[in-house]
């Protein structure tokens, strides 16, 4: 298969690895051997998010970083609606296709909600979780609110995204707090998987899905007891551009018992480009406090 777009090979150095879905097909990284972390993205980002992450631990992990159908180098089928009911079955694929076991699962943004729709019903198959700026019930928060009427409504919101790919191209530089890092690179990686008006919907359906799939992301946190005894790690980036304050935090610590918290002052919302050192900090911890681990 070819990529859709280039890519940086120094910046992104991975082999391509992609599964056929229906008519379209799941692009993903698997670099490396040894306990199984699986990595998941949010809006508009893609599996490019991780690179850091992956290149450090490469030596000591094995490390699965898929791109949901309509994000990064994924073509999604052709009666995808983008939902992140259908990115968690995308990702559930995957785990069976890859026949993952015991592995420890890493969330940030819709990550988070992808993510833990899997885990709440398969808890027997974690080992582990690291949680970034991210959330897995009905928002309950003004801000988060009014951003998805915003960002995910209609016509204001539909135009934004489709004719001005207003999440590849503002939000996520907004959202990085280390400005030196925001690289004319960086930006082309995140704007490529966009080209035209359509191939932008995905980017607006998950605001809108806030609201709308309210009773979906309840089912996910009615079943959040399930992960009482997880080893946990938050990690949470507290000048979060996109309006995560430290309340979601602490309801994360609340779900996650087992958990260890670090806050990070220097890292906005995508806490992979800040602070990449602190996320494979973070995996080699809860790996340590699982059997097997590899702390360094
Ligand atoms: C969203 O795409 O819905 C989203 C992005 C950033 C923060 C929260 C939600």
């Amino acid at each position: 298969m070819n990529r859709p777009f280039e890519i940086d090979p120094e910046e992104y150095p991975f082999t391509d690895r992609w599964l056929p879905y229906r008519d379209g097909n799941i692009h993903y990284v698997d670099e490396g051997q040894g306990p199984a972390i699986l990595l998941l993205h949010g809006n508009p980002t893609w599996s490019y998010l991780y690179r850091n992450v992956i290149k450090e631990l490469r030596k000591d992990y094995r490390l699965i970083a898929p791109d949901y159908p309509g994000f990064g180098m994924s073509k999604a089928p052709a009666d995808y609606r983008f939902t992140p009911q259908e990115h968690s079955k995308a990702v559930q694929d995957l785990i069976r296709h890859l026949d993952l076991k015991d592995f420890i699962l890493v969330v940030q943004d819709w990550g988070g909600p992808v993510g833990l729709n899997y885990a709440v019903q398969h808890r027997e198959n974690l080992c582990g979780i690291v949680v970034m700026n991210t959330w897995a019930w009905p928002a309950e928060i003004m801000p988060m609110k009014l951003f998805s009427l915003a960002m995910g409504g209609k016509p204001f919101g539909y135009w934004l995204q489709t004719r001005r790919n207003f999440f590849a191209k503002t939000i996520v530089p907004n959202g990085i707090h280390h400005a030196e890092k925001v690289t004319d690179r960086l930006r082309k990686a995140y704007t490529d998987p966009f080209p035209t008006p359509e191939s932008r919907i995905p980017t607006w359906v998950f605001p809108r899905s806030i609201r709308k799939e309210r009773t979906w992301l309840a089912g996910i946190e009615s079943k959040l007891p399930n992960l009482s005894d997880l080893p946990a790690h938050i990690l949470w980036g507290t000048k979060d551009s996109a309006g995560f304050p430290l309340e979601q935090m602490a309801k994360w610590q609340k779900v996650l018992p087992m958990n260890e918290t670090e806050m990070l002052e220097d890292a906005s919302h995508y806490v992979q480009e800040d602070r990449p050192d602190r996320v494979a900090s973070a995996i080699r911890r809860v790996s340590s406090r699982t059997l097997g681990g590899v702390l360094r």
